[in-house]
């Protein structure tokens, strides 16, 4: 992912192209994504598109085997290819009846889909105002303040927070009477499957999601998620081709958020490195959870203990899946990267590490990868040592390879920067690590939404990442560690869930991945991060991919042309970040004019204050992006960006 930074060398043509079709689109009121004209329309004789991938805004296109039945037909709207159907048969419904006791606690639910979906018929709940589980109550044009159609306190769009919810947002001018996370959007599309709605459901909803494709029981439920037809195992389709071409007006309509208003605005959500949104999907799942099958987990003999086991440990094998890791009780769940890095130093760290031996970070890393260590070398004399980046940001090797010796017991870098949006090259540092002799370990808090991680590819003994900065909940992390330094390392934290058997004199512990899981864990949000996971899977972590680095490309360009404007980290190869200082204004005050715009932003020290110091600076303005920006967002950013140059040149 090479990131020039001067507009003559960014590859024009997608970016370009994206944009032309996006004006298009919005010349065509009411024209739903799936008749738009995209690039492929030939709106720029000769554009070229890799293989596989279409220009953003093109029409959905079936591959073989997935959405309509004739291969290449446009897909309707709201169905996507591969997109989970409902369960052939009643037969999943668990029963502890047929639980083969071995399998608890680890029983793998085998797919996203709640099992017991249709065994429940909570739907329609007139007590929380009539409306069906997760479905916006009101959906459709803006409407007046007042008029008849607006809706009253008490009809807030969602049935489970009623008239608690949705306080528009300050300043809101443009008649929106409340929260409506679909106004504006395309006429939902019929879904011929479904069978009618019951007459009390809200109409419209069905239809408005991506690929959530969610399906209307003859009850009024709404599935918030169906297997996929492949089978349980079915593998994503990353790199076959198979996935369905990206269209970020489709995946936009996934996040209801991406439609709040701040400042009489549409909200830009350029703060992707501090947290992500999270699709429909995920907070159906949660609300799944909580509605149908909450418990604790592993320890009682009941119906919903088995259901919330199998949903918890099904997103176990959700992350295991998707970072590629060998073996399922490898990966632990704990709070977030923080909390990982933190189990690994105190538990592994306080085993391994001694006095006069040594720790190597890099410059880039989050205070998260730093003072931990920092507090392990205080507590155990060993010294912190710190591999050097050069004036683009990048880490350098050769400086690295001189660090490293027979003291050096761990090496943790991080893989992409949270402040700079460098990519590292963890797989050679990884590799050097073990050559000398030391663990290593990856902070993937930034990597794993923009890119493909596979944990053994990588090689490292441990690599860490947050639910909440991939679409997931916050609260839920994961540590990956590989078996035998798992097994070789002691809790960190005693209590439940992670003992055999306990007397006054002995503890014996539970095997991995339980000796890490002390107490009772996040297990809704566990489950909310495999539907994170689903959906990522789901729109193709490679089209993410492609998609975010033409963005990137687009966006660092755009804001390194302004005069006045200094980026900060300018790496050849990035993902999502775009840090940047403007000559005559405080990180804050350009901070201040982009929210009054509606644009969110990071402005500050990142909890990366070495690196930022490395530069000279205290803080930066720190956009980031996700999949679901647009290049009509740059240019909102970029706009408020060279008025505030041109204000300060003249005045
Ligand atoms: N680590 C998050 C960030 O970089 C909070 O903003």
């Amino acid at each position: 992912m090479s990131t020039p930074t001067t507009p003559g060398e960014a590859p024009f043509d997608p970016a370009i192209l994206a944009r032309m079709a996006s004006a298009m689109f919005s010349a065509l009121p009411g024209t739903p994504p799936t008749s738009l004209p995209g690039a492929a329309s030939g709106l720029v004789p000769g554009a070229q598109f890799p293989a596989n991938i279409a220009p953003p805004g093109s029409p959905l296109v079936s591959p073989a085997g997935f959405g309509p039945s004739v291969p290449g037909t446009p897909i309707p709207q709201g169905q996507i290819p591969g997109a989970n159907v409902l369960p052939a048969s009643p037969t999943q419904l668990p029963s502890l009846a047929n639980r083969a006791p071995a399998l608890l606690p680890h029983a793998v639910a085998g797919n996203g889909v709640p099992d017991n979906v249709l065994s429940v018929a909570p739907a329609f709940e007139p007590r929380s105002g009539g409306t069906v589980l997760g479905v916006p109550q009101q959906v459709g044009a803006p409407v007046s303040p007042g008029s008849p159609s607006a809706p009253q306190a008490a009809a807030s769009p969602f049935y489970f927070l009623n008239n608690s919810y949705g306080h528009p947002a300050a300043g809101a001018s443009d008649g929106f009477a409340i929260h409506d996370p679909f106004a504006g959007l395309a006429a939902p599309t019929a879904q011929p499957a479904l069978p009618p709605s019951p007459p009390s459901a809200p109409a419209g909803r069905d239809a408005q999601f991506y690929f959530v494709d969610a399906v209307r029981l003859p009850n009024g439920f709404v599935t918030p998620a169906k297997p996929d037809p492949r089978g349980p195992d079915a593998v994503p389709l990353a790199g076959s081709g198979q996935h369905p071409p990206f269209d970020v007006n489709a995946v936009r309509r996934d996040f209801p958020i991406l439609q709040e208003r701040v400042n009489g605005k549409q909200l830009v959500w350029f703060d992707n490195a501090a947290t992500t949104h999270k699709p429909q999907s995920v907070i159906d799942r949660i609300a799944y959870f909580y509605a149908h099958e909450n418990s604790n987990i592993h320890r009682a003999a009941h119906e919903l203990a088995a259901r919330a086991t199998d949903a918890y440990e099904g997103a176990r094998e959700r992350v295991r899946k998707f970072i590629n890791a060998a073996e399922v009780e490898e990966v632990i769940f704990v709070r977030g990267t923080t909390e990982a890095i933190n189990l690994v130093a105190k538990s592994w760290g306080g085993q391994h590490v001694g006095e006069g031996d040594e720790i190597i970070v890099s410059n880039l890393e989050h205070h998260a990868n730093i003072v931990p260590w920092q507090q392990l070398a205080a507590a155990k004399g060993a010294k912190l040592r710190v591999i050097p980046v050069d004036d683009s940001g990048q880490v350098l090797l050769d400086e690295y390879r001189k660090l490293l010796n027979d003291r050096t017991k761990i090496v943790a870098v991080t893989q992409v920067s949270n402040a700079l949006g460098t990519v590292v090259p963890v797989k050679e540092i990884v590799e050097l690590a073990h050559r000398a002799g030391a663990k290593a370990l990856v902070d993937g808090a930034q990597s794993v939404s923009h890119m493909r991680v596979d944990v053994q590819d990588l090689g490292a003994d441990f690599f860490v990442f947050s639910g909440h900065k991939v679409f997931g909940p916050t609260g839920i992390g994961v540590v990956w560690g590989k078996r035998e330094v798992l097994e070789d390392m002691p809790p960190w934290q005693g209590g439940g869930n992670m003992i055999a058997d306990v007397t006054f004199e002995k503890t014996v512990f539970q095997p991995i991945p339980n000796k890490f899981e002390a107490g009772t864990g996040n297990i809704a949000d566990a489950v909310g991060l495999g539907a994170a996971i689903d959906y990522v899977n789901k729109v193709g972590i490679e089209n993410i991919a492609r998609y975010e680095h033409d963005l990137l490309v687009y966006g660092m360009a755009q804001l390194g042309a302004i005069p006045g404007v200094r980026l900060i980290g300018t790496a050849a190869d990035k993902a999502s970040v775009m840090s940047f200082v403007l000559d005559g204004y405080t990180t804050e005050e350009v901070g201040h004019a982009l929210n009054d715009e509606g644009i969110a932003v990071r402005t500050g020290h990142h909890c990366a204050q070495p690196i930022l110091r490395r530069f000279g600076v205290e803080t930066t303005v720190r956009p980031s992006l996700a999949f679901y920006n647009t290049f009509d967002e740059v240019d909102r950013l970029v706009t408020v960006v060279r008025r505030l140059a041109g204000q300060r040149r003249s005045g």
